[in-house]
């Protein structure tokens, strides 16, 4: 492990099944986690064990079943959740326990009722006890942005003390910004006694559509873990999106000069098995694994992407596991993708016969949306047939 890398850790089994419209069956989470474990996840969080005696199970089948990823079981800082959390992830052959307890002022008050001193003592409790089970132990600071500065180096200096491996700090409400997430993580690393060795890990939620650049900017501050899941999925509007965190941190290494051990080629097929087993859609337009994402209809696209695909292309579709034929033709598209098309079906068009096709397909793209290679054909065929 070299410190320029970045450990992916996903959660889309656990932060993301818990949303509205995301819950899954033991049967389909031990066949997303295949997936994941295809996408050489470091960790992947399959539940949270304590939940139900379904989700205990589920964790369990897959601690057994996964051997290439580390798979984690989340626990709040309470025996019972612990002791669950320990029982589920015995079978695997890399487990963790992730437990968490919340330390802004506003969840101290409101949700638990206790005080600074009495939240720390849970800490370091769950931390002890998660130790008896296993010595890759991740603690997390639930609230960790909207919490005091100073009590956050308290909570988590007493975390690694008492023996956390990864110190997780949750944007758990989505409310950050890069700049200053940057300047905690900055802090975190330098100020924190005893965090040598310590992997610190970032979770941020996409409330305010930051969760990427959030993440991003942890990890030029300093993270080594981001928190994450396929299609964005999580509480509210979401987590972190793993495919794009992994694509950004590849395409930009020349910026970041950090790197994931994503398998990239897998993320379409992941992200449609996910949206399958959900019954969620990705959006059309959604970055790296959406239907539009590496499409072009308009003509001036069309044309430079046949000339040179980097010229409005960052990325290789094929890298993402997408098909390189991705010229959508309808209304807005020129002559040279079509003349192109044609080649590809078979049809080598001279100027002249190029002309009437095109305008017989500007007719019919007129009406339809999109022009599919049936409708080339028909139109190619038919002009044939006329003359
Ligand atoms: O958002 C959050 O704070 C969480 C923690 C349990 C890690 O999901
Ligand atoms: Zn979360």
């Amino acid at each position: 492990m070299t410190d320029t890398h970045v450990k992916i850790f996903d959660t889309t089994l656990r932060d993301g099944e818990q949303a509205p419209g995301f819950s899954m069956s033991a049967g389909q989470k031990l066949q997303m986690a295949k997936a994941l474990e295809a996408l050489n996840v470091d960790v992947m969080e399959a539940g949270f064990a304590a939940a139900s005696p379904g989700d205990f199970e589920a964790v369990k089948t897959i601690a057994t079943e996964v051997k290439e990823s580390v798979v984690c079981s989340l626990s709040r800082c309470n025996e019972g959740d612990i002791r669950a959390s320990g029982e589920a992830i015995k079978p695997a052959a890399q487990g963790r326990i992730h437990t968490f307890i919340a330390t802004s002022p506003l969840h101290r008050e409101f949700k638990l009722k206790m005080s600074k001193d009495e939240i720390v003592r849970r800490a370091v409790a769950g931390v002890e006890l998660a130790r008896n089970y296993t010595d890759d132990v991740e603690f997390s600071c639930e609230d960790a942005i909207r919490t005091e500065r100073d009590y956050l180096k308290r909570v988590v200096e007493a975390a690694i003390k008492a023996g956390a491996t990864t110190i997780n700090i949750p944007d758990t409400v989505g409310y950050t910004t890069p700049q200053e997430i940057q300047d905690l993580f900055e802090f975190l690393v330098t100020d924190i006694e005893g965090g040598d060795g310590v992997i610190f890990s970032a979770h941020c939620h996409d409330d305010l559509g930051l969760a990427v650049a959030n993440s991003l900017a942890a990890v030029r501050g300093g993270a080594r873990q981001v928190e994450c899941a396929l299609n964005g999925i999580g509480e509210r509007a979401g987590n972190c999106a793993l495919e794009e965190v992994a694509m950004a941190l590849r395409t930009r290494a020349d910026f970041f000069g950090l790197s994931t051990q994503i398998k990239t080629q897998g993320l379409y097929g992941a992200s449609k098995l996910l949206a399958t087993i959900t019954g969620n859609p990705v959006p059309r337009n959604k970055a790296i694994i959406g239907k539009n994402a590496f499409a072009h209809e308009s003509g001036i696209h069309q044309h430079g992407v046949l000339a040179n695909r980097e010229t409005y292309e960052i990325m290789k579709p094929e890298d993402v596991g997408v098909s390189t034929d991705n010229l959508v033709l309808g209304k807005h598209s020129g002559r040279a993708a079509l003349k192109d098309r044609a080649q590809k079906l078979g049809f080598d068009l001279g100027e002249n016969q190029l002309q009437t096709v095109f305008v017989s397909f500007k007719a019919l793209a007129d009406e339809k949306k999109e022009v599919f290679d049936a409708d080339i054909e028909a139109i190619i065929l038919g002009e044939a047939v006329g003359e």
